[in-house]
């Protein structure tokens, strides 16, 4: 890349008043992931040396989530009324260095991605370009720009929809939204913008004015169209969220990830899913959950802002939040996982099985029907069908220790705060309330009955 800086513009002032949402649209999101998060998520990393971000209508609301984001050197310009995008960035140029490179993104992009920015970048350094714009051709034009070219294919103008007659709303290349142009150039001529007819400053004015001052105006052609899709109309919004959609499958293809039916597959922008992966049908994976190689996930599982480790297997009709599973474990079916797990490698969890708060240590079992909650348990531990760890006396949680090997017997409850020592065995039916000492065996059983002859109770 060039040795001048980059600075960015992002234009997210506009109201959104196709859409009929009282809120900024860029604010909305698409599967899980506002358009602004989008945004910022692909153009820091650019690593750009400051971001503009144009504010105005309800521009708190997007001030605050551009913070939340965590973004380097942002920088907020507000646009007081929204008359036009060459309004709005001319709002931003007193911010912008001398002597940068200027990207402009609409903010109703969300699609945009890294590798095109940089072809764009690329193809205007190597044009010496004064003003690059970024053109497609969508199957629908409707709502964006004409591109209208001299007999030479020169660029030499931009025409809105609402503006074209009906010769130039059969043209085909359409303003992607995207543009490059030289700081010193854009300070110097954005001013020259005159208000159209609708009252309002359009940017794409600016490719005729560089034109006609014999300025060098270039433009890239991006083949996949659905990287600019434009979010004006509530149509563009629901078509927006199937875009998505096709590039997360598309994604899942190509890293060999195999979804078993894609159309009920929800995965969160921020979901890493690591090769080899096998997703049954209705899998929703949120926040910022993890899935390494060769996991295998059942139908109907709801994983949230969790890690899944190497090779484990989650069973069907399993829900996992805020946890952390090692690599080879098994878990499900029916089973409920709640916050703050930590759970270790080749350990089975069963059915029916719910666990809170609690750190299960390596090859540990917990095949069927319990309840561990506020626990650490450690290695090669079993734990017998219907145990319950019984952490809450109605005011307090308590913690439940159990230790290496121990075996805990069907149907036990464990009255916490209570440790059962290494290799200690419960019995099943128990309940203990103190600590067991290792090598033990706790057992709380009365005695055992034997009525002979015992006459049933008739109803007669
Ligand atoms: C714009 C382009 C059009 C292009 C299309 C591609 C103009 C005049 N037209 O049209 O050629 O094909 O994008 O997506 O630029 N905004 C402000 N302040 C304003 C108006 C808008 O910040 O006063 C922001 C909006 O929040 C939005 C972006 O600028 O993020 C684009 O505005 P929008 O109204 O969506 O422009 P389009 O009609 O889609
Ligand atoms: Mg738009």
């Amino acid at each position: 890349m060039s040795k001048r800086n980059l600075n960015i513009v992002l234009l997210c002032a506009g109201k959104s008043s196709r859409l009929k949402f009282n809120l900024p649209k860029v604010i909305l999101p698409i599967n899980g992931k506002t358009l602004l998060e989008r945004s910022l998520a692909n153009l820091r990393k650019l690593d750009p040396k400051k971001t503009i971000i144009v504010t105005g209508f309800k521009k708190d609301l997007v001030v605050d989530m551009a913070r939340s984001c965590n973004y380097k050197n942002i920088e907020f310009a507000n646009q007081k009324s929204q008359i036009g995008t060459g309004h709005a960035v001319k709002q931003a140029t007193s911010l912008i260095d001398k002597n940068s490179i200027v990207l402009i993104l609409n903010g109703d992009t969300p699609f945009v991605d890294i590798d095109t920015i940089k072809q764009s970048i690329s193809s205007y350094l190597k044009n010496n370009s004064a003003f690059t714009i970024a053109t497609s051709f969508p199957k629908e034009v409707q709502g964006y720009g004409r591109i209208l070219r001299d007999n030479d294919n020169q660029l030499l103008d931009i025409v809105e929809d609402k503006d074209c007659s009906s010769e130039q709303k059969l043209i085909k290349e359409v303003n992607a939204g995207l543009y490059l142009i030289d700081s010193n150039l854009l300070k110097k001529y954005i001013g020259k913008i005159k208000k159209n007819k609708n009252s309002e400053y359009y940017l794409t004015d600016l490719i005729n004015i560089f034109v006609r001052n014999g300025l060098r105006v270039d433009s890239i052609s991006i083949k996949d169209e659905r990287k600019f899709v434009n979010i004006n109309t509530f149509d563009d919004y629901k078509y927006a969220h199937d875009v998505d959609k096709m590039f997360v499958y598309e994604n899942c293809i190509k890293n060999d990830i195999f979804l078993s039916d894609p159309n009920t597959f929800h995965k969160d922008f921020d979901v890493k899913i690591s090769k080899n992966v096998y997703i049954g049908p209705n899998v929703i994976l949120k926040g910022s959950t993890e899935i390494k190689e060769n996991v295998r996930i059942e139908g109907s599982v709801y994983i949230d802002s969790s890690y899944i480790g190497k090779g484990s297997i989650i069973k069907p009709f399993t829900c996992i939040e805020e946890s952390t599973i090692g690599s080879m474990t098994r878990i499900g079916p029916f089973c409920n996982l709640r916050p703050g797990n930590k759970i270790k490698d080749k350990v089975k969890i069963g059915n029916f099985v719910e666990i809170k708060k609690s750190s299960i240590n390596k090859e540990s079992k917990i095949s069927h029907h319990s309840y561990i909650g506020d626990t650490e348990m450690g290695t090669g531990v079993n734990i017998g069908a219907g145990t319950i760890t019984c952490n809450y006396d109605g005011f307090d949680k308590y913690k439940t220790i159990i230790e290496n090997d121990v075996f805990v017997g069907s149907d036990t409850m464990l009255i916490a705060p209570i440790k059962l020592g290494e290799n200690s065995t419960t019995g099943a039916g128990s309940v203990l309330t103190s600590d067991l000492p290792p090598n033990s065996l706790g057992i709380t059983r009365i005695k055992e009955r034997h009525i002979k002859n015992w006459k049933k109770k008739s109803k007669k």
